[in-house]
């Protein structure tokens, strides 16, 4: 293609040749285009949507408060804690940024459960949006890496024992287990080398592949448009020119919006660093004011808060429950066989299968299921996209009872969270059981659920009341 430099008008000024000059080369207006001022979005967003904007702005808090804190830090086992307290006591404004740094992780996950949220209830995963559902839960799962790597770094008994914990749950695999959980620490116990790996993938490794992915996540997204609290894809329903009935263009319209949120949001996490930065033992546990000791352990270690529904979920599977979970599975194959018009082969091999898993579940140590179960918990997000099998996406045009069913997992979903801060007890343990069924549950039932009851008629056009 020939190179084309756009014709201005002789009264031109310096700035439109110079962006003249820059698009002739770059698509920097085109891009602008694209994803702000000609972006349109449905014009009937509410609260909820404003979590990825706020995703963003927390990303680039710890980005930059991120490389701060490593012009002073040191990954060194014999250095690491004294160099967070130097960075506390006496980097210039170095508390400031190690407190936005600890209080924006919590932020992150904050944020993003609310985001997650959003697309749970108006079914954002749903086609054509399954690839950016994808690669958020992609997007999910760097961010639970980055921040059990990011623990360690203080060096503090936290760090180290959760380190070990959740390391020597990998001990646990048949077979591989105590190979793999020496390969990932470098060492018989935690230590400097674990240390200096840890350190490698929180500032590099994990970051770039995160932010390769928000790339991917807004690029998809852009690619087939926003979904909004209707369901309704404004795509369907077009002027003349091609826009969207029901859009208006991202920049300004949404971009002062969420500005406006910005401001909001950066109003209380300023409270939270300068007030509450370890917000009660929940954003930094006391138990991380004290050095590294490999030869006495915590009596409790427990995960950050923001782990904790699903080390819940690890700690539930007990030799007892084992059974109850077999017979979960007998049922979930049973209802299968009987309940879906899939080919007999294909029914035959869901009993083959189911009977191994079983089987397996006696053979191998409940340990080793709990790290099991807990993987799934989070894969299974991976599924929702084609676990839903709902004639509708938004939760509005849903039977009424389906909001129950939601609340219910929503609440489940909180008791296993606020469950895996406390010391395990036997009542603690028994609820939590109960909750890892309804978590799973919940979705493992969901093609069956989501298509039952009866269904509002959705509108040809989003619903919007200006005000
Ligand atoms: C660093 C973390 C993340 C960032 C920066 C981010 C950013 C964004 C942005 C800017 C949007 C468009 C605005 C909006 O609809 O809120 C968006 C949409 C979306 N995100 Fe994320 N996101 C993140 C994590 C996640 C995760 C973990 C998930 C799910 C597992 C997810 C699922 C979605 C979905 C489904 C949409 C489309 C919503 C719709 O159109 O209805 N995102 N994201």
């Amino acid at each position: 293609m020939a190179f084309h430099e756009k014709q201005l008008p002789a009264d031109a000024t310096v700035a439109d040749k110079a962006l003249g000059w820059i698009d002739a080369r770059f698509p920097l207006t085109s891009t602008w285009k694209a994803h702000l001022s000609e972006y349109y979005a449905p014009k009937n967003f509410n609260f909820l949507y404003v979590f990825g904007s706020l995703a963003l702005l927390v990303l680039v808090i710890q980005i930059v408060t991120g490389i701060f804190l490593v012009m002073h830090y040191k990954p060194d086992a014999n250095l690491a804690f004294a160099s967070v307290e130097y960075i506390m006591r006496d980097v210039p404004w170095g508390w400031l940024v190690r407190y936005m740094h600890s209080t924006g992780a919590s932020a992150f996950f904050v944020v993003v459960y609310l985001h997650m949220l959003r697309g749970l209830l108006y079914g954002s995963y749903r086609k054509p949006r399954e690839l950016v559902w994808l690669f958020g839960v992609g997007i999910f799962l760097c961010l639970m890496a980055e921040a059990f790597f990011g623990y360690l770094l203080p060096w503090g008994q936290m760090s180290y024992w959760g380190a070990q914990v959740i390391v020597n749950l990998f001990g646990a695999i048949p077979f591989i287990g105590p190979d793999l959980s020496l390969w990932i620490r470098g060492d018989y116990v935690v230590s400097d080398a674990t240390l200096n790996r840890f350190f490698a993938f929180h500032v590099i490794a994990i970051p770039l592949v995160l932010i390769g992915l928000v790339v991917a996540h807004i690029v998809a997204l852009h690619e087939v448009g926003s979904s909004n609290p209707d369901g309704v894809e404004i795509k369907e329903k077009v002027d003349e020119k091609g826009v969207p009935l029901d859009g208006i263009p991202f920049h300004p319209y949404y971009s002062v919006h969420d500005l406006f949120v910005v401001t909001i949001f950066l109003a209380v996490f300023s409270a939270v660093v300068f007030f509450a930065p370890e917000m009660g033992g929940y954003f930094l546990e006391y138990n991380n004011f004290i050095p590294a000791d490999p030869l006495k352990t915590p009596p409790h270690i427990a995960p950050v808060w923001y782990f904790t529904p699903f080390y819940s979920i690890l700690r539930a599977t007990t030799s007892e429950f084992m059974i109850w979970l077999a017979i979960g599975v007998a049922a979930y194959v049973a209802l299968i066989i009987v309940k879906t018009t899939m080919a007999r082969k294909f029914k035959i091999a869901a009993a083959v299968i189911g009977l191994i898993v079983i089987a397996a579940m006696f053979i191998f140590d409940p340990k080793f299921w709990g790290v099991v179960f807990m993987g799934v918990s989070v894969m299974i997000l991976f599924g929702l996209p084609w676990l839903d099998h709902s004639p509708v996406k938004s939760i509005r045009y849903r039977p009424g009872w389906h909001k129950y069913i939601y609340i219910v997992f929503g609440i489940a979903f909180l008791i296993l969270g606020y469950l895996g801060v406390q010391a395990p007890t036997t009542i603690g343990t028994l609820v939590s059981q109960v909750c890892t069924f309804i978590y799973f549950g919940f979705f493992l039932l969901m093609p069956w659920w989501s298509k039952m009851g009866t269904f509002k008629q959705v509108p040809d056009r989003v619903v919007f009341h200006p005000h």
